[in-house]
């Protein structure tokens, strides 16, 4: 994990524009909201993932740091006053206290069109028509359909109580998508997969993508914010509904640990060859931040 961690940092580091090319406050701006933080499980998954399909590990950076951008950039709106109005992000202050909001929201801009840019800028793998469409499920996946739908249905339900399948369907649009977009983003790198490998990777990546925010609502009640790097008790100071609201602490455990089975099924008819992925998703569960 840790190479892979140093790897895209390396990587994001050389792909975003340089602190002193103009506009200068703004590339510093994209570079403090990506760099130097974040725990990179889109990437890990992706390298992971690829591993299995023995795809290239420079296209496996690249599509790896599209994805992460596009993370970094829904966090730093994600923060905005006009969303969650988070001061604290990967033990920093956020990027609109930092700087200022208007410049935040550039960021975000940026950082969006920067990962379109860099996955279809950089090879992905050897077939071009293969790489259109995995730009395209990074595309859907980011938009209206997929995070971004999330993050409206998060902000509608401020306030209101949701069904288990509402939240399930907002979680899965709000996180779920960009996680399983990194594992088949991973998978389509490389070629050695068959279409239902791919469809088993599939599923094991919508389950872990439900079980990262399942976690994450069980960290905001659970944790502090020393620990998390971010402000603990945020969900229900703004009276979000959450898994931890809708089915209370001890159901949301299980319902966790019952995910984390499912996802380590769906990984066993790859054998030992899964075991990054198994160690992954026994990360997202047992991750204190
Ligand atoms: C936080 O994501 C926001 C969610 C989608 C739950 P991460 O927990 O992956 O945040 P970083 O990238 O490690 O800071
Ligand atoms: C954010 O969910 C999901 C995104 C698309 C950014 P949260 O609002 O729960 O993420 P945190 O807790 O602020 O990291
Ligand atoms: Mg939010
Ligand atoms: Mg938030
Ligand atoms: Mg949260």
């Amino acid at each position: 994990m840790a190479s892979i961690q140093a790897r895209t940092e390396s990587a994001l580091g050389r792909w975003l524009p340089a602190p002193d090319v103009a506009p200068q406050r703004l590339h510093q701006a994209m570079r403090y909201a990506v760099l130097g933080g974040g725990k990179r499980v889109r990437p890990l998954l992706c390298h992971a993932t690829g591993e299995l399909a023995d795809a290239r590990p420079e296209h496996l950076d690249a599509a790896a740091c599209a994805v992460e951008l596009i993370h970094a950039y829904s966090l730093v709106h994600d923060d905005l006053p006009a969303m969650d109005n988070d001061v604290l992000r990967r033990g920093k202050p956020t990027c609109h206290v930092e700087y200022d909001e208007p410049t935040a929201l550039l960021v975000g801009d940026a950082l969006q069109a920067l990962a379109f840019q860099l996955s279809s800028e950089h090879p992905l793998g050897d077939d071009a028509a293969a790489q259109l469409d995995m730009v395209r499920l990074l595309a859907q996946a980011s938009g209206s359909r997929g995070m971004v739908g999330g993050q409206a249905l998060d902000l509608a339900a401020v306030g209101t109580t949701l069904s288990p399948e509402e939240l399930e369907f907002m979680h899965i649009h709000k996180t779920g998508a960009l996680i399983r977009t990194a594992v088949l983003l991973g998978a389509r790198c490389g070629t050695r997969l068959s279409g239902d490998q791919i469809a088993h990777l599939d599923h094991f990546a919508k389950v872990a993508g439900l079980l990262f925010q399942v976690v994450d609502d069980l960290l905001d009640s659970e944790s502090t914010t020393a620990t998390l790097g971010k402000t603990a008790g945020k969900d229900a100071m703004q009276n979000k509904p959450t898994y931890v609201t809708v089915l209370g602490t001890v159901r949301t455990r299980e319902l966790a640990a019952e995910l984390q089975r499912q996802a380590r099924s769906a990984l066993a008819p790859f054998g030992d060859g899964a075991q990054r992925l198994l160690d992954l998703t026994d990360f997202i569960v047992a991750r204190k931040f």
